[in-house]
């Protein structure tokens, strides 16, 4: 092993029936489908459980790397597309990370923490910007974009990443991109139009200008006027388990009835099969309380694993693209479930960006047969 990371394309080679491919309709997709190339080549950090992989192979792109330092994230990835992600992506070089088109990241989002950099000024130990730099896994992904120079950039965080820290993580993020190069879009989406859940996330779609150009005609889709209820996705018979307990239910009620007394909203989320459902978090684990689902007068229950793949959008009909013909199974224990479905990705959202980036992407180099040499 000369250090640098093997490139999953020649894994996947093996496993042709598993990468779906879409022909986008233009001469360089027809010729790379003809040759079995990919149109173009991505990057899938912070991965999760693969939410920009299943939208960007949806596209016709091919997943060359991949970062999750989750052992139970890192288990459902291997399990769904064949591969082990790299673990710390502050443990991996830039310079070893394959060449690719699209950088896609669904960060977690930290402060910059301005204040304490000030402190450290005046006392100082100068460099704010060196400091804010430390351990920050925005700054990571700015590393990398300046080593490996892909075309695009597409980034997703909470919705509040504008106002985050009284908009300065916003900023700083905003003009590292432009400093970096890089035109930046970027809108706030709610997963409603595609799932019966309201889920507004931010999403950045960022075009280096050296290869684009200095304004990208670059549109977000509409979303669909009219998305689907909770019907679609809720399961027959559901074992008791998912029921939640007396006392908790209890305890949910006073908890409820105490915080609407102090005028405050806060409360459990009681739906049923013509609602939509409230943002599933990475928390559902621990009561649910923000999708009960009702059962006639009785106790309400959480959603099942399979349920919540659903509301995310892995659907059954995006798992038979990889090959699973009953849905994603699911390999672990259903905490681990509800919080990795809780973190992640629409994929159909991400579908949605993906095809308006689609008709404007200019791949590498990929369709040369001596680039795949390369490879
Ligand atoms: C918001 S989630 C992203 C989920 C993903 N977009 C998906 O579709 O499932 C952020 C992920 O980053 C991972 N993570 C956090 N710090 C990391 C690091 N230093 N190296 C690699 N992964 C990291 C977390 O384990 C988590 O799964």
């Amino acid at each position: 092993m000369d250090g640098r990371f093997s490139d999953q394309a020649t894994l996947f080679g093996s496993l042709p029936s598993i990468e779906p491919k879409v022909d986008l309709g233009t001469a360089r997709s027809r010729a790379c489908a003809a040759s079995g190339a990919a149109h173009f080549r991505f990057i899938d950090l912070f991965a999760g459980i693969g939410g920009f992989r299943i939208a960007l192979s949806a596209i016709g792109g091919r997943c060359v790397f991949t970062s999750e330092w989750d052992k139970h994230s890192q288990a459902t990835y291997k399990a769904w597309f064949g591969h082990q992600p790299h673990g710390d992506i502050n443990a991996i070089e830039p310079a070893d990370i394959p060449d690719h088109d699209i950088l896609a990241a669904g960060f977690p989002c930290q402060p910059f923490s301005l204040a304490g950099v000030s402190k450290k000024n005046s006392l100082g130990h100068a460099h704010g910007f060196k400091c804010r730099r430390q351990g920050n896994l925005f700054f990571r992904i700015c590393d990398i974009a300046a080593t490996k120079r892909p075309g695009i950039l597409l980034l997703e965080n909470v919705k509040n990443l504008r106002s985050h820290d009284g908009g300065k993580t916003w900023a700083v993020i905003t003009s590292e991109l432009d400093s970096l190069g890089y035109d930046v879009h970027s809108q706030i989406i709610d997963a409603r139009g595609w799932v019966p859940q309201h889920r507004e996330r931010i999403f950045l779609v960022c075009f280096d200008r050296k290869r684009y150009g200095k304004s990208v005609a670059f549109q977000f889709p509409k979303s669909p006027k009219k998305g689907p209820v909770l019907a679609s996705i809720l399961e027959r018979d559901v074992d008791s388990k998912y029921v939640l307990s007396q006392h908790l239910w209890d305890y949910l009620q006073a908890y409820a009835e105490k915080h609407r007394k102090a005028g405050n909203g806060f409360g459990f989320g009681l739906v049923g099969p013509s609602d939509v459902a409230r943002t599933l978090s990475a928390r559902y684990h621990k009561d649910g309380s923000e999708i009960l689902i009702k059962r006639g007068g009785g106790r309400p229950r959480r959603l099942t694993p399979r349920e919540c793949a659903r509301l995310m959008g892995y659907s059954e009909k995006i798992a038979k693209r990889f090959g699973f013909r009953d849905g994603f199974p699911n390999v672990v224990s259903d905490t681990q479930a509800y919080r990795q479905f809780g973190n992640s990705v629409v994929p159909v959202v991400v579908e949605a960006i993906a095809k308006q980036i689609a008709p404007i992407i200019k791949p590498m180099r990929y369709c040369d047969k001596r680039a795949e040499l390369f490879a």
